[in-house]
């Protein structure tokens, strides 16, 4: 199957950058279509620790790494990711950078953060790292793109455009203090220098290697759940994650894309705001959250924890075009003696549905219908395949493959690559 995207089926954080890592020991390019450095993936290979916001995951196996037109580029993050690769022995010229993504600039951050002070209650809880009003610009065509920075001249102009309307934005209406042209023109112009070497035509080398059948590995930051146009907005990423992201945000047909597989985690974790009908009450959510270590990799935020939502995966299955699913983190659940999965939704009429609402009020009122299932008890170290998990372990599996009609192909049962059951 030489195009795979790989999608998060929930709201983020399911453990994709593990299963990229490892589908990308057999991939010869690993993209990323959609998204910034809004939060990070955490890949563990050889008991070494990597945090990664802005790369790839694929990029830890020195596999080529491509960030298409889609992504929004933090330059200094993208600057600090390949100087960690330099001194952990893998060489940066794996990474090739659209020339048309566009560059997150510092008044994207301090309006971010402004705009979500402003909202106070009301905040989206997005990880202020002026990931939506960098793609608010460039929707509204004001943004700068990548290829920006190679020419001073070009530069300073979108610069000084941008900064005729962000400053006044900033002062009158966020009561900050603006940026200076000067300063932000030499300070991008620096990075020139920095960024020259990676920028490609990332379309035509993925259109390539799609022709000479090599295998190409679609990486989706963020979620299902989180997709501007089919997530829970408002409490969304400004980007799509979904799998149709991906032709898109690379310069790629469609008909290009030959398998979706969706990763899910064994229960569900949502950070920010938004209605969340699995999530557990009480203390066993702690317990969750300790045990599956559910804190943010890059902010260290706590991050809400449910039971298995077989409404909101059935949906990710519809939306993406899911084929197979990976289910991560199957090793968490080994503490409790009943899982409940939610398998319907109850409306406020009482009527269940097994269908993702299509009306925000009617999600915001869904209270989950529960199928307990019987949890296993024991750790799951030993298996080293499917068929040794606990019979308990593997009806859960069983349970979810067969009520979203989809086949679970891989399942992770611990930290690091070697821990994933195929
Ligand atoms: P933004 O992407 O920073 O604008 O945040 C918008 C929403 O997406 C917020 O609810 C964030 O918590 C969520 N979000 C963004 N990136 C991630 C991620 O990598 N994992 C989980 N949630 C994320």
């Amino acid at each position: 199957m030489p195009a795979t995207v790989v999608v998060g089926a929930q709201w983020g954080d399911e453990g994709k950058g593990k299963i990229v890592d490892l589908l990308a020991q057999t991939s010869d390019l690993v993209c990323r279509y959609q998204g910034g450095p809004n939060a990070g993936h955490t890949i563990v290979v050889d008991g070494e620790t990597w945090k990664l916001r802005q790369m790839p995951s694929g990029v830890v196996s020195g596999t080529t790494s491509v960030i298409g037109a889609g992504c929004v580029v933090d330059p200094e993050v993208f600057v600090s990711e390949v100087d960690l690769l330099a001194e952990r022995g893998i060489d940066p010229a794996v990474v090739v950078l659209s020339g048309n993504a566009h560059l997150i600039m510092p008044w994207h951050v301090t309006i971010d953060q402004a705009s979500e002070r402003r909202l106070g209650k009301l905040q989206i809880g997005t990880t202020r790292r002026g990931i939506g009003p960098a793609y608010a610009d460039k929707a509204s065509r004001i943004g700068i793109r990548v290829q920006d920075v190679l020419d001073a001249k070009i530069l300073r102009q979108k610069i000084e455009v941008a900064l005729a309307e962000k400053n006044l934005w900033l002062e009158r209406v966020y009561e900050a203090e603006g940026f200076d042209l000067e300063e932000i023109w030499a300070r991008f112009a620096g990075y020139a220098e920095r960024l020259a070497p990676f920028v490609g035509d990332t379309s035509l080398l993925v259109d390539e290697a799609l022709r000479d059948g090599k295998r190409v590995l679609f990486e989706g930051a963020q979620a299902t759940m989180l997709d501007l146009d089919h997530g829970t907005y408002p409490f969304v990423t400004s980007s799509n994650p979904i799998a149709s992201g991906a032709p898109t945000g690379i310069g790629i047909g469609p008909t290009r894309i030959d398998r979706v597989l969706g990763v899910a985690k064994a229960y569900v974790t949502r950070v920010g705001e938004g209605p969340f009908p699995s999530e557990i009450e009480g203390p066993l959510q702690a317990r969750l959250r300790d045990l599956g270590g559910e804190f943010g990799t890059v902010t260290g935020r706590q991050r809400r924890c449910g039971w298995l939502d077989l409404v909101a995966l059935r949906y990710a299955v519809r939306v993406n075009g899911i084929t197979s699913l990976a289910m991560t983190k199957l090793d968490v659940l080994s503490e409790f003696a009943e899982l409940p999965v939610c398998v319907r939704y109850r409306s406020r009429d009482g009527s269940e549905t097994p269908h993702f609402p299509a009306h925000q009020s009617d999600f915001h009122h869904a209270t989950p219908v529960w199928e307990l299932l019987e949890g296993w008890r024991e750790p799951l170290e030993e298996a080293t395949t499917l068929a040794e998990l606990p019979p308990a372990a593997r009806a859960y599996v069983e349970f979810v493959s067969q009520e979203l009609g989809v086949p679970i192909e891989l399942v992770g049962v611990g930290a690091s690559r070697e821990r994933v059951l195929a």
